[in-house]
C-alpha cells in the first residue's frame, strides 16, 4: 500500500548510491528531499550515502558542496546538528559511468568491512544522470553483483526523467533494463506522483461518495487539463530542442493527471493494482493517425512578449536554440477516451512555456442543466457545473454553481465554494521527491511507473511525435510570450463549441 496512506516507519535500513551526485537535480531536489526526511526521522539507523560523479571532488569538497546545496534550496529552517548527521554520512566516489572500474571501488567502498556484493545489504542506486546513461550504469551495476539480491536484501534502482525519446526508445531501454533486473527492482520517477494535490485526486474520487456517481459521460461534458508554465526554456535549450513541450509534458507529466482522472477504482492502492488501472485508460484512448493529428492536435513556439510586465526574449533567442528551431514550446491536444466511462467526452490538454501565469489544473465540466423550467422567466441560460481541481499553485478544489441573484427579478449568477489546501493544512514544505524516495526505501512501487504505464504513454502520442516530424510548422514562432498560447488551440475547442478557461 502507498506510503501515503500509512503513517511512517522509519525506512529500511540501506546504502544510497546517487549516480550524478554533482548534477542540479541533487542539488536542488534530492539533498533537501533527504534533510526533509532525516527531519521528518524517517531515514533508517546507520542511512549511508555515496555521491558518485566523474569529476575529481575529495570527500570534504563534495560535503561542502551539499552543505551550500542545503543551504540554497531548503525547503525549511535546518537544525544543524540534524544536517551535521546527515553529511557526515556522504562520501563522494569519483568515475566514469561506462569504466569498469568504477563498479569496482563502488563494490569495495560498500565492502569496507570485507565480504563480496552478497554482503552489503540493501541499495538504492538513483540515476540522476543525463538519460543516455541509464541503459549503462544499470548493466554495469548487474555485472559488479551489485544489483543481485540475496534473502531479504534489496536492490532497487530509480530512473529520473526522461524515459525514452519516444516509444521506440522507452521499449528498447525498458528491455535494457529488464535483461538484468526484475521489474520490482525498477522504480520509473515521475515527479508528477510526487505532488500531494496529483495524489489527492485519488482520494478525491474514492474516499468520496458524492462525486464518483457523476463521474462519467451521463454527467460530463468535457475535461481540461492544463499545466501553464510562466518560464521559458531557462538553461536547458541543449535538452529542450531535443524534445519540445510535447514529449516533456504529455506522455509523463499530463497523462498522469489524466490516468487519475479517468480510470476505475482500483481493487487496492497496491502497486500493480492501481498501475494496471492506470493503463487500461491509456491503452483505452482512441489511436490518432495523420488525419486527426491535423485537427486535433495544436503546436505553438513563443516569440518575444511581457510577462509580468517585463519583456521577454522569444524561444528562438533564448541560449543553445537554433535562430530557426522548429522546437515547440507549447502543445495541445484533444484526446477521445473510447471506453464505457468516458465515450462522447472529449479530453483537452494543453501545455506551454511562457504562458500568463503558472497555473495546473483539471477542469470537470459538467453538463447543463435543462433550461426548460426557466422558459418564462428572464433567465437565458444556466450555467454549467464546474469543478475544478488545482494541481499547483494555489492548491485546492472548487466548484462552481448557479444561485439566484438577490432581487425580485428572477436571474442566476456562477457562484463558487472554493477549498484551499492551506485553510486547512499546515503540510511541511516539502520537494516533492521525500515521498518517492522514503517510498523506493520501503518498497512501496505504487506512485512510480511500471514498464507498461510509461509504454503506453509514448504510444498515445506517438503518431503525434511522427506528424510533426514529417510536416514543418509554417508560421513558428505563433504565440507571444505572455498570451494564452497559440490561435489554432482556441480553434480547436471552437469546432466543438467550447472555450479554453483563461489562463
Ligand atoms: C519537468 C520538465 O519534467 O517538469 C520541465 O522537464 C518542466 O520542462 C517541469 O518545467 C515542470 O514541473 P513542475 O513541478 O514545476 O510543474
Amino acid at each position: 500500500m502507498a506510503a501515503i496512506f500509512k503513517t511512517g516507519r522509519q525506512a529500511d535500513p540501506c546504502t544510497m548510491v546517487i549516480f550524478g551526485a554533482s548534477g542540479d537535480l541533487t542539488k536542488r531536489l534530492l539533498v533537501p528531499a533527504l534533510y526533509n526526511l532525516k527531519h521528518a526521522k524517517l531515514l533508517p539507523e546507520g542511512f549511508r550515502l555515496i555521491g558518485v560523479a566523474r569529476s575529481e571532488h575529495p570527500n570534504d569538497a563534495f560535503r561542502e558542496d551539499f552543505t551550500k546545496a542545503i543551504k540554497d534550496f531548503a525547503t525549511g529552517p535546518v537544525v544543524t546538528e540534524q544536517w551535521d548527521d546527515l553529511v557526515s554520512r556522504v562520501s563522494y566516489l569519483s568515475g566514469a559511468f561506462d569504466d569498469p572500474a568504477t563498479y569496482q571501488k563502488l563494490l569495495d567502498d560498500l565492502t569496507e568491512a570485507g565480504g563480496g556484493p552478497d554482503a552489503i545489504g540493501n541499495c538504492l542506486f538513483y540515476l540522476a544522470t543525463a538519460p543516455e546513461f541509464f541503459a549503462t550504469i544499470v548493466e554495469r551495476l548487474a555485472a559488479a553483483g551489485l544489483t543481485r539480491e540475496a534473502g531479504e536484501t534489496w536492490r532497487r534502482v530509480i530512473i529520473e526523467k526522461p524515459f525514452g525519446h519516444d516509444l521506440d526508445s522507452a521499449r528498447a531501454l525498458n528491455t535494457e533494463l529488464q535483461a538484468v533486473l526484475a521489474e520490482r527492482q525498477i522504480y520509473r520517477i515521475d515527479h508528477y506522483l510526487g505532488k500531494e494535490t496529483v495524489q489527492n485526486i485519488m482520494v478525491f474520487r474514492f474516499a468520496n461518495g458524492i462525486f464518483e456517481p457523476l463521474w462519467n459521460r451521463d454527467h460530463i461534458d468535457h475535461v481540461q487539463i492544463t499545466v501553464a508554465e510562466t518560464v521559458g526554456v531557462e538553461a536547458r535549450g541543449g535538452f529542450y530542442e531535443q524534445t519540445g513541450a510535447l514529449r516533456d509534458m504529455i506522455p509523463n507529466h499530463i497523462f498522469q493527471l489524466l490516468s487519475f482522472v479517468g480510470m476505475e477504482a482500483p481493487t487496492s492502492f497496491a502497486a500493480d493494482a492501481l498501475r494496471s488501472e492506470k493503463v487500461k485508460v491509456l491503452d483505452s484512448i482512441r489511436p490518432l493517425d495523420a488525419a486527426s493529428v491535423l485537427t486535433d492536435a495544436v503546436r505553438g513556439q513563443y516569440g518575444a512578449g511581457v510577462l509580468n510586465e517585463k519583456p521577454v526574449w522569444a524561444y528562438r533567442a533564448e541560449p543553445k536554440i537554433a535562430p530557426d528551431s522548429m522546437t515547440e514550446t507549447y502543445a495541445a491536444l484533444k484526446l477521445n477516451i473510447d471506453n464505457w466511462r468516458w465515450a462522447g467526452v472529449p479530453f483537452y490538454l494543453r501545455t506551454g512555456k511562457r504562458l500568463p501565469r503558472r497555473m495546473s489544473e483539471i477542469a470537470i465540466q459538467f453538463k447543463r442543466a435543462p433550461i426548460a423550467v426557466f422558459r418564462d422567466t428572464p433567465v437565458e441560460d444556466v450555467g454549467s457545473n464546474l469543478l475544478v481541481i488545482r494541481i499547483q499553485p494555489d492548491e485546492g478544489v472548487s466548484l462552481q454553481f448557479g444561485a439566484k441573484i438577490p432581487g425580485t427579478a428572477l436571474d442566476i449568477g456562477n457562484v463558487k465554494m472554493n477549498f484551499q489546501y492551506k485553510d486547512y493544512f499546515q503540510s511541511a514544505p516539502s520537494t516533492g521527491y521525500e515521498t518517492l524516495i522514503y517510498d523506493a526505501m520501503i518498497g512501496d512501487a505504487t506512485l512510480f511507473q511500471r514498464a507498461d504505464n510509461v509504454e503506453a504513454g509514448w504510444k498515445v502520442v506517438q503518431p503525434v511525435i511522427d506528424a510533426w516530424a514529417s510536416r514543418r510548422p509554417r508560421d513558428f514562432p505563433n504565440y507571444e510570450a505572455g498570451t494564452q498560447g497559440p490561435r489554432q488551440a482556441d480553434e480547436l475547442l471552437a469546432r466543438d463549441g467550447r472555450v479554453w478557461r483563461k489562463i
